[in-house]
């Protein structure tokens, strides 16, 4: 016996197989089926997980796509969305967001977010409409909804559409209605490490709209609302059945995962609220707390200094979107969208998945707390 501590644990930041181990028999289960049915392109299992998120969503019509991105793509050319139009999008998201309104030819118009949520700022929203604008696409960034009525508001003003990117907010309740139920159409991913994932690649639009669900639907399958009819130009978009039956299975402990993510939460902010060097990011009650991110200074000595100890930090995002190469195009300034700015330069995420264990959870504030009195604050 030496008296050399053994090794901490690694904590990662997301831990799929940990989810994995506790729905094990339900997705055999399920994946079997399909797998004896062959039904691989648009199945039965797509048509029944469109319903249920439908009716999770409190929605008519889920279409289910091939990924979150192209659902933000599709969404806009469903709307008519091309060439010199606008569409008013957050300056601090995933970069897709954006893409999605530059894939139809049409121009993002970069809005900057509010310093307490990173969500857009609906104060900032009015001076960027223009008789170009199209569409809003709120982010519901990090699980938690955008200030949906005043942005619903400046949209009916103008006459223009709202589209939700609510790729980090499954489950997200805002005002008593689900996120993807707020504007005219919403937008999921199903990346592994979303508070819903896949086991791949897997996307969905939801809409309360006849129309736009037929346009939809046709879009996604190369444009043919029915086999070999193209009516337009369209994507090979499809839901695969496989990834369809997996998340039937996931959806019903979105909930209980859900809650669990918001107790950890809860712990976070208990453990960290005292402490001048960190701020905390406020959440509103009906947040699924996709991601705990706070800001701090000295970043990325913190965050190095919290890999050291096997503790895996993450940064959503490095760059506001003026600051990406993509899109050096729009010619815009540093220091143009400063919030966006400052969250892109001070933000870390913690540790946070469904099963993350409270111990852990401890050491992570913990080492955050001594990482950051290290860094002077
Ligand atoms: C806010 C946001 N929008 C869009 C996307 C794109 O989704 P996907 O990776 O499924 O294409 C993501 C996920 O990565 C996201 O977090």
């Amino acid at each position: 016996m030496t008296g050399v501590a053994p090794p901490l644990e690694p904590i990662p930041l997301v831990d799929l197989k940990a989810q994995r181990e506790t729905i094990e028999n339900e997705l055999q289960a399920a994946i079997a089926k399909v797998i004896d049915r062959c039904d691989f392109i648009l199945g039965e299992e797509v048509d029944l997980f469109e319903r249920d998120f439908a009716e999770y969503c409190g929605v008519p019509h889920a279409i289910g796509v091939a990924n979150g991105s192209d659902a933000l793509h599709l969404a806009c050319r469903a709307l008519g969305i091309g060439p010199g139009d606008e569409v008013i999008v957050p300056a601090m998201t995933f970069a897709s967001t954006a893409f999605g309104v530059s894939l139809t030819g049409a121009r993002p118009v970069l809005v900057d977010v509010r310093a307490a949520d990173a969500l857009i700022d609906p104060a900032k929203i009015e001076a960027a409409v223009t008789t170009r604008t199209k569409a809003i696409i709120p982010v519901h960034l990090y699980g938690q909804c955008a200030d949906m009525e005043a942005v619903c508001a400046i949209a009916a003003k103008h006459s223009v559409a709202v589209i939700e990117d609510a790729a980090q907010a499954h489950g997200a309740v805002y005002s008593a209605k689900r996120a993807g139920s707020l504007g005219d159409i919403g937008c999921f991913s199903f990346y592994p490490a979303k508070n819903l994932g896949a086991y791949g690649d897997g996307g969905l639009m939801t809409t309360a709209r006849h129309d736009l669900a037929e346009r939809i639907r046709a879009l996604r399958n190369c444009g043919a609302p029915v086999k070999y009819h193209h009516q337009e130009i369209g994507l090979n978009s499809r839901l695969d059945t496989l990834q369809a039956a997996i998340l039937r299975v996931k959806l019903r402990h979105l909930d209980n995962w859900n809650e669990a993510r918001r107790q950890i939460a809860r712990y976070y902010h208990g453990a960290l609220r005292k402490n001048p060097e960190i701020e905390l990011t406020r959440h509103a009650a009906g947040s699924v707390y996709h991601l705990y991110v706070v800001r701090v200074k000295r970043r990325d000595y913190v965050l190095n200094t919290l890999n050291a100890e096997g503790i895996g930090a993450g940064i959503h995002y490095p760059f506001a979107l003026h600051e990406l190469g993509a899109y050096a195009g729009l010619e815009h300034r540093r220091g143009e969208f400063p919030i966006a700015d400052d969250w892109a330069r001070r933000c870390l995420s913690l540790p946070l998945y469904p099963e993350l264990a409270s111990n852990a959870a401890y050491r992570c504030a913990d080492a955050l707390k001594s990482a950051t009195a290290a860094a002077g604050g």
